[in-house]
């Protein structure tokens, strides 16, 4: 592909392309901004999760509420910061409420991510609970088969480390559920350290 500061002025573009965005009629009406997604544009490691939330739609960056705090907790806990990575959503818009997002506005949505996979070129995508790890594996399986196993796929014309995870939303208020999200999330240094999948 083109050199990192091509793929960073294109990542930039698809930014400004995306503030705009009015493909989902309810959600471009409810949103205070549209969330792209943040972190270091040459990431190793991209966290894919659902929707902003409240406090992501009215402060325009992903994971910054209570699952965002955990988020940044397991990161502190492997040694990482969100400058570190790339965080970002299936959806940039909030849904009404913290509603499920709808297959529509997923398929309306995913061009932005496919691009900034594309773009970022991570080695390996850390999908935070169901949403995102269906719509990257392209399968409807379930995030409590799936978790804590990274597998192999081909994201557009790259091959990809994919690492379901529990996302931490789910896991706030279930101890257990935490334990697992722990463990699963202590494994990505060792994913980091393979070489790229070819
Ligand atoms: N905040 C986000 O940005 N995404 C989620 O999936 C949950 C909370």
């Amino acid at each position: 592909m083109s050199s990192a500061s091509e793929r960073r002025e294109e990542l930039k573009a698809v930014f400004h392309q995306s503030q705009g965005c009015v493909k989902c009629p309810q959600l471009a009406a409810g949103r205070t901004t549209v969330v792209f997604g943040s972190g270091h544009a040459d990431a190793d490691l991209m966290f894919v999760g659902e929707a902003p939330g409240a406090n992501e739609d009215k402060q325009g960056v992903p994971f910054v509420g209570q699952a965002g705090r955990l988020l940044d907790t397991l990161l502190g806990e492997i040694g990482m910061t969100r400058g570190d990575v790339f965080v970002v959503n299936v959806l940039k818009c909030r849904p009404p409420g913290n509603r499920d997002p709808l297959p529509q506005e997923i398929d309306n949505c995913q061009d932005y991510l496919f691009r900034q996979l594309e773009l970022i070129e991570p080695k390996v995508v850390c999908t935070l609970g169901n949403f995102a790890t269906k719509l990257l594996r392209a399968d409807p399986t379930g995030i409590t088969r799936l978790h804590g196993r990274a597998e192999e796929r081909l994201i557009g014309p790259r091959r990809v480390r994919l690492y379901p995870i529990y996302h931490p939303a789910a896991a706030l208020y279930t101890p257990s559920m935490l334990e697992i999200l722990r463990t699963d999330f202590h494994r990505l240094p060792a994913l980091l350290a393979l070489p790229a999948p070819e």
